[in-house]
Formats: structure tokens, C-alpha cells, sequence
């Protein structure tokens, strides 16, 4: 297989969608440091705190400044959208973060989901490997925010609720009506106890596990006090399940094999 070069975290909210991209963000920038895109495409935008950084301009902001006064949307329009969006990125430890912000106007965020498709896309070529916190549920999916993903992570804890929000996810993703790539996905089952009975409740769902990741009181009194989960020690719990995750995402091996749950979806550019 080719080199993955996207790695999409979706799921219900509350899942813990931005602890598993920030981890994976973690590993991968000291993997490759200067080389990964960090990309926040969450509305109720978390994935700045747990890394720890302050963003100064958001894709909402952009798109607002568009919407505003005739110099400001003259001077964006005249530029490149990625020479906008290369201005608005935050550096971080190893890696770059891209964070699409609050959109002021109420109901759909199409607008701004496009401006970020246009980010992504155009940002993308200049990484090795770009890490999506993505917004709940399947709608970006739907609204083909990220077209071409190579490996989708749908993260659900031990509720009935979150594994069938994930199958919901899942199902979206294997259509290739919504003319969406997604090469990959395998379900993340988050908050793992050691007394459950995790294949008894995942097996009604008909999903196969990819990985999963303990519960970790850590992360709670990390939250607590406001500390960045890149913070974390790399030899807890949480982080090394997700190196456990992140390995098996990129080993091409595990994908053939198809032992992990990975479900080959909707062959690899095949997008509207
Ligand atoms: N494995 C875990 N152990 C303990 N707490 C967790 C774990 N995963 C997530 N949490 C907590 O659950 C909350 C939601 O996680 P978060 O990653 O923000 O969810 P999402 O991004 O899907 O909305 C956070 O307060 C987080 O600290
Ligand atoms: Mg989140």
C-alpha cells in the first residue's frame, strides 16, 4: 500500500476523538518532527488546550474577514488560499495545527467546512502525514470536508449509544455514494475497563476492534488542572495504547491481514 498519508479521528462527542488525535499528534511529531499537520476540524474545538497551544487565527476567521470589509475580502481573494491558510497555522512541538474555530453563523457550517477543505487541501501536500480531529458524528464525512482519507479512526467508549453512533459513522464511510476515499477504518473503543465484557458488546454492533485504549484517571486530573494531554507521560496507559494504534494504522501488514478489524472500503481516488 502506498504511504498513508491521512489520519481522520471521528465518533460521538465525548468519545474521546481529541484524546486519541492528540496522542497520535504526540507520537507522530517525534516520529517526524517539522513534518505533520495537526489539523482541529471541530467546532467545539478542544484539540488547541490538550496541545497545549494558543491559536491566534482560525478558517472561521478567515471566512468572517471575507464576508466583512471590501479591503479585507480583496486581499484574501487576490491571494492563494494556501498562502492564507499557511498564515494562520500555529506551530507546535514537531508539528503545525490548522483549527477551523467557531462558525458565528447559526445552523449549517458549510461555508467554513468548505474554506477548511480548501485548507486541507491545499496545506496537505506540504506534510508527510496530516491528523483530522474531526467534528461528531458522520456529517463531515457527508460533506466530504476530507475527501481522500487513508485511515479512518471511529472512536466509541463502552456505551450502546457511542458504538451505534460508530456504525452510523462506518456505514457513511463504506457508501460510495458520498463519493468520499476512505481506504481504511477500524473502531477505537474507548474507556476500557478491565472487568468488561468489550467483545460481547462491540460484537452486536457487527464492527470489528482496531484497538482500544484503557480508562485513565490521569487524563481526568490532567483535564482537571488544565494541563495539555501532550504533557502526559509517554509510558502510561493511554499513550501506549495509542503507539499500539498508530503502528497498526501504518503497518501495511495488519491491513492485509484484516485481523484488526480494518474494513477496506471504497478504493483509494475514487472521489467525485
Ligand atoms: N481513556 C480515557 N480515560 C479517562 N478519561 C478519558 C479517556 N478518554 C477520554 N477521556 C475524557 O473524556 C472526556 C472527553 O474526551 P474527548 O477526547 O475530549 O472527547 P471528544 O473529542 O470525542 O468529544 C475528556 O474529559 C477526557 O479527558
Ligand atoms: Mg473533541
Amino acid at each position: 500500500m502506498d504511504s498513508i498519508k491521512t489520519i481522520a479521528v471521528t465518533g460521538k462527542g465525548g468519545a474521546g476523538k481529541t484524546v486519541l488525535a492528540t496522542l497520535l499528534i504526540r507520537w507522530l511529531a517525534a516520529k517526524y518532527p517539522g513534518e505533520i499537520l495537526a489539523i482541529d476540524a471541530d467546532s467545539a474545538s478542544s484539540l488547541p488546550y490538550t496541545l497545549g497551544l494558543q491559536v491566534k487565527r482560525t478558517v472561521s476567521e478567515v471566512r468572517r474577514d471575507l464576508l466583512g470589509k471590501q479591503q479585507a475580502k480583496d486581499e484574501l481573494n487576490a491571494a492563494p488560499t494556501r498562502n492564507v491558510m499557511k498564515k494562520i497555522l500555529t506551530p507546535g512541538p514537531g508539528f503545525d495545527l490548522l483549527a477551523m474555530g467557531r462558525p458565528e453563523e447559526p445552523g449549517c457550517f458549510c461555508a467554513v467546512n468548505e474554506l477548511l477543505r480548501f485548507g486541507i487541501d491545499s496545506l496537505i501536500k506540504d506534510y508527510r502525514l496530516a491528523v483530522i480531529d474531526g467534528e461528531a458524528g458522520p456529517e463531515q464525512l457527508n460533506r466530504r470536508v476530507i475527501k481522500n482519507i487513508d485511515v479512518l479512526l471511529v472512536v466509541a467508549d463502552m456505551s450502546a449509544r457511542s458504538l451505534e453512533t460508530a456504525a452510523g459513522i462506518i456505514k457513511v464511510a463504506r457508501s460510495a455514494e458520498h463519493g468520499i476515499s476512505v481506504r481504511r477504518a477500524g473502531l477505537i473503543v474507548n474507556r476500557v475497563r478491565g472487568d468488561e465484557p468489550l467483545s460481547d458488546l462491540v460484537g452486536k454492533t457487527g464492527l470489528n476492534i482496531f484497538g482500544s485504549i484503557p480508562e485513565d484517571d490521569l487524563l481526568n486530573s490532567f483535564d482537571r488542572s488544565n494541563r495539555p494531554l501532550l504533557e502526559l507521560p509517554l509510558d502510561s496507559p493511554v499513550p501506549l495504547a495509542v503507539k499500539t494504534i498508530l503502528e497498526r494504522a501504518l503497518s501495511d501488514a495488519a491491513a492485509r491481514s484484516g485481523v484488526y478489524g480494518t474494513i477496506a472500503i471504497v478504493p483509494y481516488g475514487n472521489t467525485l
